[in-house]
């Protein structure tokens, strides 16, 4: 029902504003606007992805493209677990140039929904942000779940975190490492264990490990409840607007 009124006062004020000289002059806000920044810091955990995005100044790339109404943007963000799990070096050698790009290759410059990676994976590989065919993800879709292949990384997406035009983000399990930096650098079996001189009880990466990989129904969980947060919110957003449009 609040969708009937929604769409009755979107298609009064779109009527109004195409005939109209007589409306008020206010413009009418776009409702589609997402703070990226703000999406990030209470979903997740997606810390470390946001301090990364935001050191980078690659989160204003990204927000501008979100703000482009006409392409959208669809990002991948790791959880923090998955940088905790990465060897230290692997992102630490990093040159800034490098850094950038890999932040870049976490996302594609236009909005794609769950149902559109079906169609994706049979135009793999697509570019990413950070451009060229060197910075390009593989996409398959598997019986409703979507694998990644970074050349380098395979990982799949674990949820969607929120899938909206023009902003669609999903987790995912591993952070993305594109072939053109990480290509023949890095072996991809795991450095051994680093000598630690703390006891054994503290907090060792590795206890943090096992916490994180012990609990993913938990996390999972709770993406789906924020993502349906974020839906009633905007769903409320949209009603409180048709409701008022009404009146004008
Ligand atoms: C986006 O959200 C962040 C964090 O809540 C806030 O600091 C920033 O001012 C917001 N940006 C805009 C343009 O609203
Ligand atoms: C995106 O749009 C918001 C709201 O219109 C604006 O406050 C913000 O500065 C824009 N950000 C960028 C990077 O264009
Ligand atoms: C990374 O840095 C460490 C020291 O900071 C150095 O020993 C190592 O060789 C570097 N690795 C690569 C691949 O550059
Ligand atoms: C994929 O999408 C494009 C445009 O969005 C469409 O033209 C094409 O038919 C789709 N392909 C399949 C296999 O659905
Ligand atoms: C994507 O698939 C093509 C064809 O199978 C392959 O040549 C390419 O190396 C793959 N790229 C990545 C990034 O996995």
């Amino acid at each position: 029902m609040n969708y009937c009124i929604v769409v009755i006062s979107l298609l009064l004020a779109l009527s109004t504003s195409v005939n109209g000289q007589s409306t008020a002059p206010a413009p009418v806000p776009a409702p589609e606007y997402t703070n990226l920044t703000e999406l990030l810091s209470v979903a997740g955990p997606f810390h470390t992805v946001l301090d990364y995005l935001v050191s980078t100044k690659v989160i204003d790339t990204f927000q501008e493209q979100a703000n482009n109404t006409e392409e959208g943007i669809t990002l991948f963000v790791p959880k923090d677990s998955a940088f905790s799990k990465l060897k230290k070096p692997s992102l630490s050698n990093l040159t800034g140039d490098q850094f950038k790009s890999l932040c870049l290759f976490h996302a594609l410059p236009h909005y794609y929904s769950l149902a559109d990676f079906k169609n994706l994976s049979e135009i793999s590989p697509v570019s990413t942000f950070a451009g060229g065919e060197l910075y390009s993800l593989n996409f398959t879709y598997v019986s409703g779940t979507v694998h990644l292949s970074s050349g380098w990384a395979n990982t799949k997406v674990s949820s969607a975190v929120h899938a909206t035009y023009p902003v669609a983000v999903y987790q995912v399990d591993k952070v993305l490492l594109p072939e053109a930096i990480f290509g023949t650098n890095i072996p991809p079996t795991p450095a051994p264990a680093p000598v630690v001189d703390i006891g054994p009880d503290a907090d060792s990466p590795d206890h943090g490990k096992n916490v994180a990989a012990s609990s993913p129904d938990s996390s999972s969980r709770s993406s789906s409840y924020r993502m349906m947060n974020w839906g009633m919110l905007n769903h409320l957003f949209l009603a409180i607007v048709g409701g008022f449009l009404m009146f004008l």
